[in-house]
């Protein structure tokens, strides 16, 4: 049982193998949130005592007992209006007027497994794996209900939340705001980690005390976005890699998102996520409901790096979908960065067939095979194949490439116009603009209204018929710019609101639509690079393109980020040309393997050009890389070292799930004149084992190896590299 209710006491605990949370009907119905930790056996009732607090109102109906207030209680689901003063998951506005809200407890039910959320992705489990519990809270004034829902999957130590707000009424509900969940916390010793970045530079970790106040990480750029990513943890501030405890929350969304934690007066942390508030009113008509997005919360007491292996292990088998969700994914060569535009099939059959010599098992053609389409300002939406540029028909090529061994794969921009296409001009109400004023550009391209579902047929069936013409086994997702004056011509003045979340619910629809019908493709997310890695894309996608920017220095630091909310094969990541395209930076090529052999491997160069002595490399990291794909791609990580920007050197390890096996990466980034030792001590590995560390002549004890740890080699010169094989014997 991993769901308990004690009816003497009314405490509902959610049990993981190695966590608890805790909640309780409380004074007046209000459901109060007691706690989320390491596992404990007791109730913890006795942790919530009320108290008078001046200007912390009461409601009607606690008479003359001034102890109960909203604005101090801690709670579940908060909602703006009543004398709750912090951060609300719930503001509506009735027709009237009213806004403000107050819920009660009605009632709850539990079963086994977990519903689906239908048009949302979200993580699944089977009827053995886990249990749900619905929490109903009613606002008998407003005719507002709202059911909270608590997957919980001990297996995983995780638990996942959503909310479904019902107007039981008549009349229209507004709502202003619908977050997904909260986590009253008590007390303030926390640090919020949170993942910034920028376009060829994402989730870089950021590690910020909390303090009376809010912090926040938030997108309104209609996408999840470069800038912000949505998956936030929450830890206790002595909490590190491998110690302390940490709280994961991770929003199964693409869209505008708003996390963050609140320091209250008195000294307890509200932390919170959901669809951003800003450019959102949906209207939920007398008995609708409006389903918020999945959050996916984890709790570690091993730290950060424990928490990491908790998600990484859980998106990889509860959440990623498909053929490909465990299967080994082909080692592809992208003409992307090798061609860019300038390609017919002849170039690529050529490319193809060197690479296929180099044990790259598929070819990718990027952008530039449709329409139009010979720079980046036209083309976009015209997906029908430019036989004339590829000087043969997609077919013939593809045939061209399978003869040689290698599978196909081909880029769509689904969401995407440019102005100067076919499609703009038969459609050119169905981008978003807003009356009277011409739509802004970024990339020279225009934002298809994907809630639209004229919109997405034309898309499907476009696609479709360019997939349906060639053996195509990989689709490569993009969407190059983010949304501004979003207003769509199919939704009235008053649902003006909804067209940013319609636009994420049809893209998913899509996406759906697309998995459904073409399941032995392998889709890789992309959006300029890494500006939509959430998880919701991976509930589609098993893989999303890291980053634009292949520098191998830049690359450990994008990586390093992303490795806290996201698995090794939800990284898409490539071997590039030097010097660099993005910074310019030449680094050996044995440095570029190594990073992008933590990835989704692959390559993204004209193998046409390289040496021979390159050449003999490359067959070597391709071996290496099918070799030892499970144990990258299906083992525990270990971050070993904080790569910041100053640090000279970075370290990071793979073990395999049996700990018979692992890999160790050492980079050294910097070279130091009389540079001093560095010694590493490896991680995950079983004391008791004994490990070969080929190359070296050492046979250790895992334990020797844990505690001790391995003395690195010196290299002359920066960007130089070694991945020590560690295997049992
Ligand atoms: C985006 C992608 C790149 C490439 C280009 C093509 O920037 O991230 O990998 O596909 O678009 O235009």
């Amino acid at each position: 049982m991993s769901i308990l209710y004690d009816e003497a006491t009314r405490i509902f605990h959610l049990q993981t193998e190695h966590s608890s949370y805790q909640m309780q009907v409380g004074p007046y119905g209000s459901l109060l949130h007691l706690y989320y930790g390491p596992r404990v056996e007791d109730g913890l009732g006795h942790l919530y005592t009320p108290k008078e607090r001046g200007f912390s109102g009461n409601p009607a109906d606690t008479g003359n007992d001034r102890t109960f207030s909203f604005d101090t209680a801690p709670q579940e689901y908060s909602c703006f209006g009543g004398a709750d003063y912090r951060t609300a998951c719930l503001e509506a506005v009735s027709a009237q007027g009213a806004g403000d809200l107050d819920l009660r407890y009605a009632s709850h039910r539990t079963g086994k497994g977990k519903p689906a959320l239908p048009g949302l992705p979200h993580v699944y489990f089977g009827e053995d794996e886990g249990e749900t519990l619905v929490v109903i809270l009613r606002d008998e004034a407003r005719q507002v209900e709202v059911e909270l829902f608590y997957s919980v999957l001990p297996g995983y130590d995780a638990i996942t939340r959503h909310a479904v707000i019902h107007n039981r009424g008549r009349e229209a509900l507004f709502l202003e705001r619908a977050l997904s969940c909260q986590l009253d916390m008590a007390g303030m010793g926390y640090d919020l980690i949170t993942f910034w970045g920028k376009h060829c530079l994402e989730r870089q970790p950021a590690r910020t005390p909390v303090r009376h106040g809010k912090i926040t990480a938030e997108s309104v750029r209609g996408t999840s976005s470069h800038q912000q990513n949505p998956f936030v943890i929450l830890c206790e501030q002595g909490t590190g890699e491998e110690q302390g405890e940490c709280w994961g929350l991770s929003f199964a969304y693409s869209g505008n998102f708003l996390a963050g934690a609140e320091v209250d007066q008195l000294g307890n942390t509200r932390v919170f996520m959901g669809i951003h508030p800003q450019g959102f009113r949906w209207q939920v008509k007398g008995g609708g409901a409006f389903v918020t997005p999945e959050v996916i919360l984890c709790h570690s007491s091993q730290g950060l790096g424990g928490l990491s292996r908790q998600y990484h292990r859980l998106l990889r088998e509860r959440l990623c979908r498909g053929e490909y969700k465990l299967a080994r994914r082909p080692i592809l060569i992208n003409n992307w960065e090798a061609t860019y535009f300038d390609f017919t099939g002849e170039k690529l059959l050529k490319i193809a067939e060197e690479a296929a010599s180099l044990g790259v098992e598929m070819l990718v053609m990027d952008d530039g095979w449709f329409g139009a389409r010979k720079d980046d300002y036209r083309g976009l939406g015209d997906w029908v194949v430019n036989e004339a540029k590829l000087g043969m028909t997609l077919d013939q090529l593809v045939k061209g490439i399978n003869a040689l061994g290698l599978k196909f794969g081909i880029w769509f921009e689904p969401e995407m116009v440019n102005e100067d296409s076919d499609l703009y001009r038969a459609h050119p109400d169905w981008c978003f603009r807003t009356p009277g004023r011409a739509p802004g550009r970024s990339r020279n391209q225009l934002v298809l209204d994907m809630g639209r579902a004229e919109v997405r047929d034309y898309v499907f069936d476009a696609m479709s018929a360019v997939l349906n013409s060639a053996h195509v086994e990989y689709v490569k997702w993009d969407m190059n710019r983010h949304l501004a004056n979003v207003w769509s011509a199919a939704l009235p003045p008053e649902r003006q609101g909804e067209a940013y979340h319609r636009y994420v619910l049809g893209v998913y629809e899509l996406m759906e639509r697309f998995v459904t019908a073409f399941p032995h493709i392998l889709l890789e997310g992309c959006s300029g690079g890494g500006g939509r890695f959430d998880a919701g894309i991976l509930y589609y996608s098993p893989q999303i393109w890291c980053s634009d920017n292949t520098d191998a220095v830049d690359r450990i630091r994008i990586q390093y980020g992303t490795s806290f909310g996201y698995p090794i094969s939800a990284v898409g990541s490539h071997v590039s040309a030097v010097p660099n395209h993005q910074t310019g930076r030449v680094t050996p090529l044995s440095l570029r393997g190594d990073v992008a052999f933590c990835g989704t491997f692959g390559y993204e160069l004209d193998v046409s050009k390289l040496s021979e002595g390159e050449k003999a490399e490359i067959r070597e990291q391709t071996a290496f890389y099918k070799k030892h794909y499970f144990t990258i791609n299906q083992g525990d990580y270990y971050r070993l070292t904080d790569p910041g920007i100053s640090q000279p050197y970075a370290a990071w390890q793979v073990v395999n799930r049996e700990k018979g096996s692992a890999l160790l990466f050492y980079a050294r980034l910097s070279a130091q004149g009389n540079e001093a030792g560095v010694r590493l001590k490896l991680q995950g590995l079983v004391p008791e084992k004994r490990y070969h560390i080929h190359g070296t002549g050492l046979t250790l004890t895992g334990n020797t190896l844990m505690a001790a740890g391995l003395e690195m080699p010196f290299f002359q010169g920066d960007n130089q590299s070694i991945v020590w094989e560690i295997e049992e014997v």
